[in-house]
């Protein structure tokens, strides 16, 4: 039988809840072309959403050419202009005939020293070779508007993991040579995100950096209590297995609903579960959930401060005055000065999210183990 419940990947189809009104209105951005930047903490469902919307979309229009990739392992420009040119290449060519031709064309026109070979191992080898001497240019940013015009096709896209042009040496030269190309670009749309929350807003949300005002902002909600309700309570009858919708609320609930956390805990206690699901069985796989975690957060702790620590004890405790003087001295957190550097050092490592007044521990499992293990310490 198979596990109805599906984590630390690009979930789709039956795996897939919710996120309708999110669906349609990127649908609605690539349709008019709007570039588009995702936002949200770490495991919300950017990478799946974009999955989604990009196959709902391609069921009905066949003139929008989707192009995905993630920039993850790209350490300098160099690294991204080849991905960059390799993954438009393959998700625009249905073939690898189609694909070499399209390289002929699209390639060697911008980069006439570069030898093309057949079959398609060599196109991909010569591609390398070549490049060492003969580097590929900032140039390449145009192919997608080329092959548009050409292929009189819209073209959208899509860059996961964004944010780590961030840690090119250069970065903010680099961006200002993205923005300058892409926003010539009438029938393209680029839609980015990343798994970095802090680092993404840094790069579209401040006025000085060159993507600000690139196109829609999304920021990605969570999926609500109700939606978990109902993907939890029929996956478990879909397996011969039962849960009550209060227990499924309640089990979304232990995870704050981050959409993660849920398919884990959810898979978890459906693994415990023979026949009917109880709060016990949730309660176990919760624990087991932590248990697992354990190593992870303890490391992590290891990495910060004391201060950064009582810091992160006094947010998942409620605090809401941090620099109230009882707080300062009950937590030894220094001055209400520190303060400011405590939580824009924690908002770096996206560990915290600051919104207005309001501070929350991103990761809401991080939080219950931080109550409940290391307040002992
Ligand atoms: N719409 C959804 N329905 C059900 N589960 C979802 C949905 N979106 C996300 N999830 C759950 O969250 C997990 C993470 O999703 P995904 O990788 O798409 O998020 P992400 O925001 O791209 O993550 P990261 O920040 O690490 O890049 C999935 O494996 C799945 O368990
Ligand atoms: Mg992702």
């Amino acid at each position: 039988m198979n596990i109805p419940f599906a984590y630390g990947k690009i979930v789709e189809d039956t795996d897939f809840t919710d996120r309708t009104d999110e669906t349609a209105h990127l649908m609605g951005n690539f349709l008019s072309l709007t570039n588009t930047a995702i936002i949200s903490p770490r495991r919300w469902g950017k990478s799946s959403l974009v999955a989604k919307a990009i196959k709902a979309t391609q069921v009905e229009q066949k003139d929008i050419l989707f192009v995905r990739m993630n920039v993850f392992k790209c350490d300098n420009p160099q690294e991204f202009y080849s991905l960059f040119a390799k993954k438009i290449l393959e998700d625009i060519s249905s073939s690898s005939e189609a694909l070499l031709a399209n390289a002929k064309e699209f390639i060697a026109r911008l980069f006439p020293k570069l030898t093309i070979g057949d079959p398609l191992s060599q196109y991909e080898l010569s591609l390398g070779v070549d490049l060492r001497n003969d580097p590929i240019g900032e140039d390449i940013l145009d192919l997608p508007q080329q092959i548009a015009t050409k292929k009189r096709k819209k073209v959208v896209v899509c860059i996961d993991e964004f944010q780590q042009i961030g840690e090119f040496r250069d970065t903010l030269k680099f961006q200002k040579t993205l923005r300058t190309h892409w926003q010539d670009h009438s029938d393209v749309a680029y839609i980015l995100y990343g798994s970095k929350k802090h680092m993404m807003l840094h790069i579209f949300g401040e006025y000085n950096s060159p993507f600000y005002r690139f196109g829609d902002m999304m920021f990605l909600p969570k999926i609500a209590n109700e939606e978990w309700r109902e993907f939890v309570v029929e996956r478990f009858k879909e397996t011969g297995k039962s849960i009550t919708p209060d227990l499924a609320g309640y089990l979304a609930e232990q995870v704050e609903n981050h959409p993660y956390y849920v398919q884990q805990l959810a898979q978890y206690t459906w693994l415990r579960t023979t026949d009917i699901c109880s709060e016990t069985i949730i309660n176990q796989a919760l624990q087991a959930m932590l248990d697992s975690l354990n190593l992870q957060f303890v490391n992590l702790m290891d990495t910060l401060t004391e201060k950064q620590r009582s810091f992160l004890c006094a947010v998942s405790e409620g605090v809401k005055n941090l620099s109230a003087t009882a707080t300062l001295q009950r937590y030894q957190l220094g001055t209400s000065g520190h303060i400011r550097i405590l939580k824009d050092a924690l908002t770096k490592r996206d560990l915290i999210d600051v919104t207005g007044k309001e501070i929350e521990i991103q990761d809401p499992l991080f939080k219950r183990w931080i109550l409940q293990e290391y307040n002992k310490m």
